[in-house]
């Protein structure tokens, strides 16, 4: 399963980076406004891209399809790791084929339901966004979104990446990879709690205990 970290935070990108761990980025306008201040966002996406070697989400913020294209081809513009992210709406799904031909490619953001997610494969998504935390957040049950659209699109063929999004703790990611979800976007807390276990820090303490009475060095 690819990891994407969901921030816009340079510092936490590069944190991950050296680390390794990440095959891509997901932004939102939420997340850009957190980190912005009076950085223009494209200078934002632009570095993040320089940073990392993989999709890089940035979202358009139009409502109509044809200002989504306008600003979907400024987006993709900016770098080849673009992925332009449009939400799952007519107006977006239409923007979404037309710009999957113009060979640019989408994020279908905001999917709450398997049919959604069947549309948004159908537009020609590269990518499409369950969130699975917010269905949770209103008693829902966001992991079966993931178990449904996996099954919808093994059905029939579909090659569009399921990007399990909104995720809130390990065990959202642990079930996304038992799933199959093809990749998991991630917010940095989350990311660092995946490393964590207690017995491996015990463990490590007691090997380190065992050596120092040797009294010698590597
Ligand atoms: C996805 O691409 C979104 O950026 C993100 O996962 C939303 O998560 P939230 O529900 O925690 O805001």
């Amino acid at each position: 399963m690819k990891i994407f970290l969901d921030t816009a935070d340079l510092g936490e990108i590069r944190r991950a980076v050296e680390a390794g761990l990440i095959d891509g980025i997901t932004t939102n306008p939420s997340l850009v406004s957190k980190v912005a201040g009076s950085k223009d966002p494209k200078e934002i996406y632009r570095e993040i891209c320089e940073t990392v070697d993989g999709p890089v989400s940035a979202e358009v913020v139009a409502t109509d399809k044809e200002t989504m294209l306008v600003e979907g081809r400024k987006l993709a513009a900016l770098h080849d790791n673009i992925v332009v992210k449009v939400p799952l709406t007519e107006d977006g799904l239409k923007a979404c084929r037309t710009l999957a031909n113009e060979g640019i490619r989408v994020n279908v953001t905001l999917c709450f339901s398997p049919s959604q997610a069947l549309l948004a494969a159908k537009a020609g998504a590269t990518f499409v966004s369950p969130f699975v935390g917010r269905i949770d957040d209103v008693s829902g049950e966001g992991m079966q979104l993931i178990h449904q659209i996996r099954q919808v699109y093994d059905n029939y063929g579909f090659d569009t990446e399921i990007l399990a999004a909104s995720i809130r703790h390990p065990m959202h990611v642990v079930e996304s990879m038992l799933i199959g979800a093809d990749c998991a976007t991630i917010p940095p807390k989350v990311l660092w709690q995946l490393v964590k276990h207690p017995l491996t820090d015990r463990g490590l303490e007691g090997f380190l205990a065992d050596w120092k009475k040797l009294g010698a060095e590597i």
